[in-house]
């Protein structure tokens, strides 16, 4: 099979390594790609979005299935364009259509489908300029803190978590006063829920799923979870607390209701759902649906999958995924991700990178990385993800550690507490 995945990240490096290794892939192209990915696959200088250009691809190279790694191309909908092609339209997209990516796409729409199907999420209200006022109002009937969500995608920032009423109604004021753009036109508010997050994937043919590994990721840029938010410094699975009986839960209220609740509607979806839990006194309830897999968490996931994740796509497609295997890694896999100094905020591209070649019982997936001179330089905020089996996650851990630090770029930064808290 000649397969095209579309990303350039580590969550995309992570999942060519893992398709790379499928007997039944004959060759694999990825659109853009990085320096990483040129490793297992040839990268194509093609946007994610320029849905033209990968039509033309996929003719003229006889791609025989279509990934899609991040969730803007799903959300702009790449999955109809195909089906309403009449060249592109036999060829599987994994990946929701345009209505099914609205799950990431619009924060209203996946509250809505979550209170049309009982699933336990937090409390909320949409408000847009017209309904300001009643927003204010709102907000006065909550307890801090207060938690504001751009509807919209906004790459990650659109969730603003506020200590006092002054400051939530200052911001809401802002949001729906073009703060993210269209963005936040539409505000969610909601209540906000305490406890410990944890990721859960699936893969879904429309009909049938199987439950992925779990993981844990470290969003906050600093030690103990401090600091500004990043697109996430680590991940680790297996989660301790999401053990059996929790994940019966979780496929009892969240998970079976979902699939069967897209089914239901007539939502065309096949692909991944990333379903963002919070575990509030033992029970899970949903922060947010992704249409995609996470990022660093693929990182870690994806080492725990022993069957041929081709075959199961394959499964996706062709809408019998229940006839197919899927057989997890029983040890830990975690991720260290090595950024460039200042992000979030402000920080350089286009230093070299060195001593990947010394990296010894860890797997390297490349983040932001790309080829200057013959060199590997970095181009990104995240630039590598240091990724590692073990027995337990302290022998993973432990192994990421020792090889983060043989990796070096200038100004290099990484969390040295990822599932310390675990
Ligand atoms: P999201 O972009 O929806 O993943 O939100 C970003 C982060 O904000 C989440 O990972 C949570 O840490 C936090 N968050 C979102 N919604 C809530 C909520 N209702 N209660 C507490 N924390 C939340
Ligand atoms: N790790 C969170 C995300 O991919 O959105």
């Amino acid at each position: 099979m000649k397969l095209l995945l579309l990303g350039s990240g580590g969550r995309e490096h992570a999942l060519a390594w893992k398709i790379a290794q499928s007997p039944k892939i004959e060759k694999l192209y990825i659109a853009p790609g990085n320096a990483g990915m040129g490793q297992v696959g040839e990268n194509v200088a093609i946007k994610v979005n320029d849905f033209a250009a990968i039509r033309q691809f996929v003719i003229d190279h006889a791609i025989d299935m279509l990934v899609v790694g991040p969730e803007v191309p799903l959300v702009e909908g790449i999955t109809d364009y195909f089906k309403n092609d009449e060249t592109l339209k036999s060829i599987p997209v994994i990946g929701p259509s345009k209505e099914g990516a609205q799950m990431e796409g619009s924060k209203e729409f996946a509250k809505r489908f979550m209170q049309r199907h009982q699933i336990p999420t937090a409390r909320y209200r949409a408000f847009n300029a017209q309904t300001l006022e009643e927003g204010l109002a709102f907000l006065e009937t909550l307890e801090a803190p207060y938690v504001l969500k751009a509807d919209g995608l906004a790459a990650g920032k659109g969730v603003l978590i506020l200590p006092t009423l002054e400051e939530a109604k200052k911001e809401l004021k802002e949001m729906l006063g073009g703060m993210f753009g269209a963005a936040s036109s539409t505000v969610v508010i909601e209540e906000f829920l305490s406890g410990i997050e944890c990721s859960v994937f699936v893969l879904t043919d429309g009909k049938h799923y199987k439950i992925l590994p779990e993981a844990k990721d470290y969003k906050r840029i600093g030690e103990g979870d401090k600091g500004l938010n990043t697109g996430g410094m680590g991940s680790v699975s297996p989660v301790p607390f999401a053990d059996k009986e929790w994940m019966k839960k979780v496929e009892d209220r969240i998970i079976r209701p979902t699939v069967e609740g897209l089914a239901a509607e007539g939502i065309d979806y096949k692909g991944f759902i990333f379903f963002g839990l919070i575990n509030v006194k033992g029970n899970p309830m949903v922060i947010e649906y992704n249409v995609r897999m996470g990022d660093p968490e693929t990182e870690s996931v994806m080492l725990r999958i022993k069957s041929d994740l081709v075959d199961l796509l394959e499964g996706v497609a062709e809408g019998n995924l229940d006839k197919r295997a899927l057989e997890i890694d029983e040890r830990a896999a975690v991720c260290v991700m090595l950024v460039s100094g200042g992000y979030p905020e402000h920080y350089e591209k286009g230093f070299e990178i060195t001593g990947l070649d010394e990296v010894k019982d860890s797997i390297v997936f490349h983040a932001g990385t790309s080829m200057k001179d013959g060199k590997i330089v970095t181009s990104g905020g995240r630039v590598i993800a240091v990724s590692s089996y073990g027995a337990n996650k302290e022998e993973a851990l432990a192994q990421s550690f020792a090889n983060a630090k043989k990796i070096q770029f200038d100004k290099k930064y990484f969390r040295s507490d990822i599932g310390a808290d675990l």
